[in-house]
């Protein structure tokens, strides 16, 4: 039995994952599934963007599935609940995998993933005005260089991975990005059998669009992380399946990339694989590598034959493409 936290947010987020909670029944994996609330909509209705009880139940679970949130940007006060949860629950790695899918807008041979720090850097938020404009303090920690480089290498290990290329740009932040890159050197020692490269953020985001193939894994900090991941997903079908694992050492919390379009919201059209994708992983972090494989694979199954939405070039509406991923689950997983 697992403990199954689910948020659904704002916009599109209940949408997807409704869908997703169809897609669990069929996998049947024993989901104790208790729901939250976090995002705008719950802010208008209960005073906060994240209750103290969505944190605490958070806290308990095995692991968390979140939707998307919607973040005013014009409320004073106001703070990004999955900004916020990260934090809470030191997630502090958030990884983002890219690969090739079998249907024209995507590009081949990509198979990398993105190591993201996830609790600094820029996104702590300590921004103020000052006489002449504003100002925004940037925080890089040794203990965060640290751990997000050591998970890069145990993940390159787990996943049987060559190479891993450092990205920052200490050239001109060098004390931040100078020490980013004097820990991956350090960390590097412990592991020595696995590859390692630096690269400057703006020649890889070139490098992204020119020559994807060459990228095994890349860690970085969390502004050039969530920048490059956007650009990665472009390469690959786009922000509709673009899924990601925020991970710490004992939580675990699953989301698309995507946010909440607001504009998409209720018309059944918008693309449910990123969460479907985002399930994928988490079954896989609960152990259950067998479903996750059978779910991957279903997917495949239905990009092929075209059941997909008008982002990825087909005719097809959310709820159809779950019906689709949800035959094929069964009929892999029958012939089994
Ligand atoms: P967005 O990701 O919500 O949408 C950007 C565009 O991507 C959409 O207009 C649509 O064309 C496409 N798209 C996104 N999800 C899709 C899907 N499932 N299927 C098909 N197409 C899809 O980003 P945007 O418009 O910049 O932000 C909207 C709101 O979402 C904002 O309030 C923002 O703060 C919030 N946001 C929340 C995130 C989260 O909850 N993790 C992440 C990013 C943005
Ligand atoms: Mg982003």
């Amino acid at each position: 039995m697992y403990y199954l936290c689910v948020i659904k947010g704002d916009g599109i987020g209940p949408e997807v994952i409704s869908q997703s909670l169809l897609l669990l029944e069929e996998i049947d994996c024993k989901f104790n599934i208790t729901e939250v609330l976090a995002g705008y909509q719950c802010y208008l209705d209960h005073g906060t963007p994240l209750p103290d009880e969505t944190v605490k139940k958070s806290k308990q679970a095995d692991a968390i599935l979140f939707g998307a949130v919607t973040t005013p940007p014009n409320i004073e006060n106001y703070f990004s609940p999955i900004v916020r949860l990260r934090k809470l629950l030191d997630l502090y790695a958030n990884v983002r995998p890219f690969f090739s899918l079998p249907i024209s807008v995507s590009r081949k041979n990509i198979n990398f993933v993105i190591v993201r720090e996830n609790t600094e850097d820029l996104y702590i938020g300590r921004e103020k005005l000052t006489k002449i404009g504003a100002e925004a303090v940037r925080i890089i920690t040794r203990k965060a260089c640290e751990r997000i480089i050591r998970f890069a290498f145990e993940l390159s290990i787990k996943q049987k991975r060559k190479k891993i290329t450092v990205v920052h740009k200490a050239n001109i932040l060098r004390l931040t990005d100078g020490l980013f890159i004097k820990v991956a050197e350090e960390v590097h020692r412990i592991y020595p059998k696995i590859e390692m490269d630096y690269m400057l953020v703006d020649s890889c985001t070139l490098n992204l669009v020119r020559k994807p193939e060459i990228f095994d894994v890349i860690v970085t900090t969390n502004m050039f992380g969530d920048i490059l991941s956007d650009e990665a997903a472009g390469l690959v079908g786009g922000l509709g399946i673009a899924a990601s694992a925020n991970l710490g050492n004992h939580r675990a919390l699953f989301e698309p990339v995507h946010g909440s379009a607001p504009k998409y919201q209720g018309k059944n059209t918008v693309n449910p694989l990123a969460t479907f994708f985002s399930v994928c992983f988490m079954l896989d972090y609960l152990g259950e590598a067998e479903k996750s494989r059978v779910l991957k694979e279903a997917i495949f199954d239905v990009i092929k034959k075209r059941t997909v939405t008008a982002d990825l070039g087909g005719q097809a509406k959310t709820s159809e493409v779950t019906k689709a991923v949800i035959k094929s689950y069964r009929n892999i997983y029958d012939h089994h």
